[in-house]
C-alpha cells in the first residue's frame, strides 16, 4: 500500500489518541454503527485533504465502516499529527501522505498522491484537492460524484468557482451546516487559538491587550475565550454590522492602525489577506505577539515583516523573534500558520464529532443523490443538520421541549392575535 508517512513505529501512541478522540464523538460512532449495517458508501473512492488529526482519524474509520475505500492527505503541512498518520496506515490499512513540517513542494506532492487514488468524491478543507482537479487533474473530473468542503475559506473559493462557472460537479458546503461553523468555528477555533497560543509561549493572558482581526464565527469565538481569561480584548473588523455587534459584547473596536500601538498579542481569523502590513508592524510595542487561526497563512504580511527585520531567533519551539529596524522586536507564532492546529492539536473531538457526523452524512447524500446535484455548492438539508444536533443532545443527556399540537398550529397561522 503505497503511503508516506513520518515513522509507522508511532502507530501504538496514535492509537490511543485516536481512542482517546473517540470517547467525546458519539455522534460519529452511531453514524458509524448504521454505516457498518447499511455500507452506503460501498466501494467508493474517497480522497480526503483535511488536518491530519486524530479527530480525522474516526471520520476516516467511520467511512472505512460505510464501505469506502478512503485515502488521507493533510490540508496544512504543519497540522499533521506524525503518530495519527502512522496508526492509520498500520492498524486500519488507510493510506496517508502526510509528515508533519513537510515543504511545500511535498505538500502538493501529497496532494497529487491523493488524487491519484482516482477519487470519486473528494472531501476538501480549503478546497486544494477540488483546485488541483479543475487545474491539472481534469482527467478525473468525469469520474467525481462530488466533493465537500469543511471551512469557510473553501466555501468561499468554491462559490468563486460556481459563480465563473468551471464548477464541474456538486460540492456540500459542510460548513455552512449550523451544527458546523456555530459550533466549531466558535467555540472549537475560541478555545483551541488560545490553547494553540498558551502552548507555545506559556504568556499570561489576564491583563494583555488581545487584538482579533476578523468577528466572524472564529473571531467572536476567540474574543469570547479570551475574556473568559480576562483580556482585554480589541476587535478589528470591516463589516459594521459585525463591528456593532462586536461593540454591543462588550469589546473596543478601532482599525489596526491604532490597535497595532496597543495590542500584546494579535491574531488574525479573517479569511483575508494582509491584514496586518508593514505600516503596522512598525507601530507596534517591543516584544508583541503576532498569530493567525485563519485557514492560509496569508493574513500576517510575512514578506514586508521580513523587509523591515534586520535579525531574527527562534527563541522556542514554534515561536521566533523578528527584530526589527525600529530596535523592537516581535514574535511570530508558527510562521503565521494555523496557531491552532500547529501549536496544539486543533479543535477538540467533542466539536469535531458533530463538523464530521455532517462530513459523513455529506459523503452518504452525495452518493445517494448521485447525477442528480446541479454543479454548484450545497448545503446539507435543514432535516439532517437538526438530526445531528438533536443526536449531540441525546448523547449529552439534555432533553428538550417539544411544540404542543395547539403551538405547532399557532406558529404555522396567522389568524390568532392577541
Ligand atoms: P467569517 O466569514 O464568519 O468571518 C470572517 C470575518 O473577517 C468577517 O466578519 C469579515 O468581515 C472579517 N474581515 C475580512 N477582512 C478583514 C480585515 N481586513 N480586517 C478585519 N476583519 C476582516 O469566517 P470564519 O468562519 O470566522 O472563518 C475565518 C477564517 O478562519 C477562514 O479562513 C476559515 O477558513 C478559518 N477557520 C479556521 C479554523 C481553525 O481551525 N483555525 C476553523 C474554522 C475556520
Amino acid at each position: 500500500m503505497r503511503n508516506d508517512v513520518k515513522d509507522l513505529s508511532l502507530s501504538g501512541i496514535g492509537a490511543a489518541k485516536v481512542e482517546w478522540a473517540a470517547k467525546n464523538m458519539p455522534v460519529i460512532y452511531s453514524i458509524a454503527d448504521r454505516f457498518g449495517k447499511e455500507k452506503p458508501l460501498d466501494g467508493v473512492r474517497i480522497s480526503a485533504c483535511l488536518h491530519v488529526t486524530a479527530e480525522t482519524a474516526n471520520l476516516m474509520i467511520t467511512l472505512k465502516r460505510g464501505g469506502a475505500d478512503p485515502v488521507l492527505c493533510a490540508s496544512n503541512p504543519l497540522s499533521t499529527q506524525d503518530d495519527v498518520a502512522a496508526n492509520l496506515v498500520r492498524e486500519h490499512n488507510i493510506p496517508v501522505f502526510a509528515i508533519k513540517g513537510e515543504d511545500n513542494k511535498t505538500y502538493y506532492d501529497h496532494l497529487a498522491a491523493a488524487l491519484d487514488h482516482e477519487p470519486q468524491i473528494t472531501m476538501d478543507d480549503g478546497a486544494d484537492l477540488v483546485t488541483g482537479l479543475l487545474n491539472e487533474r481534469t482527467e478525473l473530473i468525469e469520474g467525481i460524484i462530488g466533493s465537500t468542503e469543511e471551512t469557510t475559506t473553501g466555501v468561499i473559493r468554491l462559490k468563486s468557482m460556481e459563480k465563473e462557472g468551471v464548477l464541474k460537479f456538486p460540492v456540500i458546503a459542510v460548513n455552512d451546516s449550523r451544527t458546523k461553523h456555530f459550533f466549531d468555528n466558535r467555540y472549537g477555533t475560541g478555545q483551541s487559538t488560545i490553547d494553540g497560543i498558551l502552548r507555545s509561549t506559556n504568556i499570561l493572558l489576564a491583563g494583555l491587550n488581545v487584538v482579533i482581526c476578523g468577528y466572524g464565527w472564529c473571531g467572536r469565538g476567540l474574543a469570547n475565550a479570551a475574556s473568559g481569561l480576562n483580556s482585554h480584548v480589541i476587535v478589528v473588523e470591516v463589516d459594521p454590522i459585525r463591528a456593532l455587534e462586536a461593540v454591543m459584547d462588550g469589546y473596543r473596536v478601532m482599525p489596526i492602525s491604532q490597535a497595532a500601538e496597543i495590542g500584546d498579542v494579535f491574531v488574525t481569523v479573517t479569511g483575508n489577506k494582509s491584514v496586518i502590513r508593514k505600516e503596522h508592524f512598525t507601530k507596534m510595542k517591543n516584544n508583541a505577539i503576532i498569530a493567525n487561526s485563519g485557514h492560509f497563512n496569508v493574513e500576517l504580511d510575512l514578506t514586508s515583516l521580513e523587509e523591515i527585520t534586520v535579525k531574527k531567533r527562534k527563541m522556542r519551539g514554534l515561536v521566533v523573534e523578528y527584530e526589527l529596524e525600529n530596535g523592537r522586536r516581535i514574535d511570530l507564532l508558527a510562521d503565521g500558520r494555523l496557531i491552532n492546529l500547529s501549536a496544539a492539536e486543533g479543535h477538540p473531538a467533542m466539536v469535531m464529532d458533530m463538523s464530521f457526523a455532517n462530513q459523513a452524512l455529506a459523503a452518504e447524500f452525495l452518493v445517494k443523490n448521485k447525477g442528480k446535484l446541479e454543479h454548484k455548492v450545497h448545503v446539507l438539508p435543514e432535516e439532517m443538520d437538526q438530526e445531528i444536533a438533536r443526536l449531540k443532545l441525546k448523547t449529552m443527556g439534555i432533553e428538550i421541549e417539544d411544540l404542543t399540537s395547539e403551538q405547532a398550529e399557532y406558529l404555522s397561522g396567522w389568524r390568532e392575535g392577541t
